[in-house]
């Protein structure tokens, strides 16, 4: 089915200008970049986004890291877009990530590790909505 998904290039990558390399890699992946803002997060923002890991011991960590600098939020749509998306992004930890994948070539570290992805269709409906408005989702025909 035709899904979409939440992408973030995250501070580290937008950071070292990795930013084409990324979505590069996604149109070539089948995905299309339906909508896009790049937007710094507050402390908020960043809170809100990551609700699901509050009592996790990296969260403060994390939450200071996604403040850290801009970050490019985008809306991607495709065939199995989640499943294909996570696929190109690779393992959350880049040192378990598949060669090839934008973890193993653009991360450092599992907590600066350059993208993130939604991780089911549930998640992705609530992410889209948290940065984006209805209208500000573009309908693709070409
Ligand atoms: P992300 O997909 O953005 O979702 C939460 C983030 O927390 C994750 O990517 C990692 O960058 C970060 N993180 C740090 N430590 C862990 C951990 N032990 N397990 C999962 N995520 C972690």
């Amino acid at each position: 089915a035709i899904e979409r998904t939440l992408s973030i290039v995250k501070p580290d990558a937008v950071g070292k200008n990795h930013i084409g390399d990324i979505y590069a890699r996604f149109e070539k992946g089948g995905l299309k970049i339906v909508a896009a803002k790049m937007k710094q997060l507050s402390k908020a923002d960043a809170e809100g986004f990551y609700a699901e890991h509050k009592e996790r011991g990296f969260f403060g960590d994390l939450v200071a890291f996604m403040t850290s600098g801009p970050v490019l939020v985008s809306v991607l749509e495709g065939e199995n877009a989640v499943l294909a998306h996570r696929d190109i992004l690779g393992a959350t930890n880049p040192k378990e990530a598949a060669p090839g994948t934008i973890r193993a070539d653009f991360a450092t570290s599992i907590d600066e590790n350059a993208a993130h992805g939604s991780d089911s269709v549930e998640s992705a409906n609530r992410e889209i909505a948290y940065f984006f408005t209805a209208d500000e989702v573009t309908t693709r025909t070409r």
